[in-house]
């Protein structure tokens, strides 16, 4: 397939780049601002096999350049931390919102197939049971508002103008190349550091985990046999906690539980979140990572790719770190 896929340099768009690259023998041109999220060498793998094209979703001309000869459009740019989102929502609502709908109009001209990827957040939270694909949209930041109006947007595109999207919902994902910031690798280089381990109010927020390959595959799924105007979520097999999460973590690292610091909980912070993946499933996905594996395999490669985080955490994210923990970390 011929694919423009947006947000490419980033921590799931890169591995779904690099699965349809080898596996599909896809035509891939990335189109990707190259944020501080965004890196080109998360595609160096695949580099000689691409055409990249660095813009910004929401400048119409970038896009029409990068669309090309393009079959379809895969959209995985965004803004992605919520934190960020509380503290400065413009980006949020330029990216996801405004954005989306440029990349929409482009694929409305030339008559694309068009998949957003999106988020579990859109359905907010939930104490008991799973979320499917008809439980209500109810976000709570602006990064999981802006992700909805996105998801609304490219819903009516199908309804108005017969465009073939699609939507696939992934649960919080994890794996190699996830900017620190996320609580995952956040977690894995303060424990291989000595740094302390900032962790949210009470910890208790429960989380479905999905490991960033069975993601891509997902999305993957979705492009080839999902039913256009649907949207598909993409659960991980596997919930926990957060604090079991880091507990986990040190022991992975050989750290001490005393490295944990509890800290002031994020504003309008969610107790849970959960996706039954059934529909999808009938489309012939599953996951094929365990939590406990798939942990494991991410601590052995943050730990072996020292070159790929060093230059993230002597430069702009300490900085970001400090202002937003107040706190230093201990080491480059
Ligand atoms: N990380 C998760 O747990 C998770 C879970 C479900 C869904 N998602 C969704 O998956 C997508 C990718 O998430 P991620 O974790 O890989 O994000 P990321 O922050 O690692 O990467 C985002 C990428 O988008 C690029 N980008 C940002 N703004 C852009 C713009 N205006 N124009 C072009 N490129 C731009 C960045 O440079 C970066 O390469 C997002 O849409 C996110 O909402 C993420």
């Amino acid at each position: 397939m011929r694919l423009l896929v947006c947000g490419g340099a980033g921590f799931i768009g890169s591995a779904f780049v690099r699965a349809r690259v080898r596996e599909h023998a896809d035509q891939v041109t990335v189109l990707d601002k190259l944020t501080y999220a965004g890196r080109r060498e998360n595609l160096r793998e695949v580099d000689p096999d691409i055409r990249f094209v660095h813009g910004a979703i929401e400048d119409p001309i970038a896009v029409a350049d990068a669309a090309g000869d393009a079959e379809a459009i895969v959209n995985f740019a965004a803004e992605t931390h919520v934190d960020r989102s509380i503290t400065g929502p413009e980006e949020f609502i330029m990216t996801n919102m405004q954005g989306t709908h440029v990349l929409l109009e482009v694929a409305r001209e030339r008559g694309l197939r068009y998949l957003q990827v999106s988020t579990d957040e859109v359905y907010g939270s939930i104490e008991e049971g799973s979320f499917t694909e008809r439980s209500p949209l109810a976000p709570s930041s602006p990064y999981s508002a802006t992700k909805t109006g996105a998801d609304l947007l490219v819903a009516s595109y199908f309804h108005t103008y017969g465009l073939a999207t699609s939507i696939c919902r992934g649960s919080n994902n994890y794996g190699p190349r996830q900017y620190p910031e996320k609580l995952i690798p956040l977690m894995i280089l303060n424990a291989l550091a000595g740094d302390s381990l900032p962790v949210y109010g009470d910890g208790l927020q429960v989380r479905n985990w999905l490991f960033v390959e069975d993601f891509g595959r997902g999305i993957g799924v979705v492009l080839e046999r999902g039913e256009p105007g649907q949207a598909y979520n993409c659960g991980g097999p596997d919930e926990m906690p957060n604090i079991d999460v880091v507990r986990r973590i040190l022991s992975l690292c050989g750290a001490d539980e005393s490295l944990i610091e509890y800290v002031q909980d994020r504003p309008g912070h969610d107790r849970r979140y959960s996706l039954s993946s059934s529909k999808l499933n009938g489309l012939g996905w599953s996951a094929r990572m365990r939590f406990e594996d798939g942990l494991a395999s991410t601590v052995d490669w943050y730990r072996d790719n020292a070159w790929w985080w060093e230059p993230i955490r002597s430069g702009a994210y300490r900085e970001y770190y400090e202002r937003h923990y107040g706190r230093a970390l201990k080491s480059s």
